[in-house]
């Protein structure tokens, strides 16, 4: 992906690092060369500490909020990963949604959005994921305009539906 080969990454709602931990073991399986964290961004003082702990990385690579980044500071990234909240797309939840003008606890997926206009260097590749209701009737028309504002960035979408349990898993 780059000369040296190292994927350069930054994650957003990271959580405690699932997309990180699939790169580790990408390398380790050969796959890939090396990968750095450039940045992660998480709001959770629990999840903050067990991703630290689980990726061996300081605590100032984490740059809190996602609503408090602006674009132009960050770093080049050839990865961005964003598994944004979805407790008001979940069939769990009440489905509230997630407008761009609601303030569900779903909404802030669209700040990635926002990152990606502002920042200087666009990643190569940028990874959203969520639960399979997002693809259901219901919110049919915000995943389209989610989508149709990718692409007016420049990027060529891959969808794809899948069950964990298909990747050794214990969730359906
Ligand atoms: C569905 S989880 C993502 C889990 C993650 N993919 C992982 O590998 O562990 C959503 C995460 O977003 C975080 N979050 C919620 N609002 C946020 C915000 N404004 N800025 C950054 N992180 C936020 C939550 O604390 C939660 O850990």
């Amino acid at each position: 992906m780059t000369d040296n080969k190292i994927i350069k990454i930054g994650t957003f709602f990271s959580g405690i690092g699932a997309p990180e931990k699939a790169l580790e073991r990408l390398k380790r399986e050969n796959y890939i060369d090396d990968y750095k964290v450039q940045f992660f961004s998480e709001i959770d003082k629990n999840a903050i500490k067990s991703y630290c702990a689980i990726h061996n990385v300081d605590e100032s690579l984490n740059l809190g909020s996602i609503t408090d980044i602006k674009g132009n500071n960050l770093p080049y990234c050839d990865l961005w990963v964003g598994g944004f909240p979805c407790q008001d797309i979940s069939c769990a939840g009440k489905m509230r949604g997630f407008n761009f003008e609601s303030s569900t606890r779903s909404s802030p997926g669209w700040e990635m959005i926002r990152l990606l206009r502002e920042v200087k260097n666009k990643p190569k590749y940028v990874i959203f994921e969520n639960v399979a209701m997002i693809t259901s009737k219901k919110f049919k028309d915000t995943l389209n305009l989610f989508k149709e504002d990718l692409m007016s960035l420049g990027y060529t979408l891959y969808d794809d539906l899948l069950c964990a349990t298909d990747y050794e898993t214990p969730q359906n």
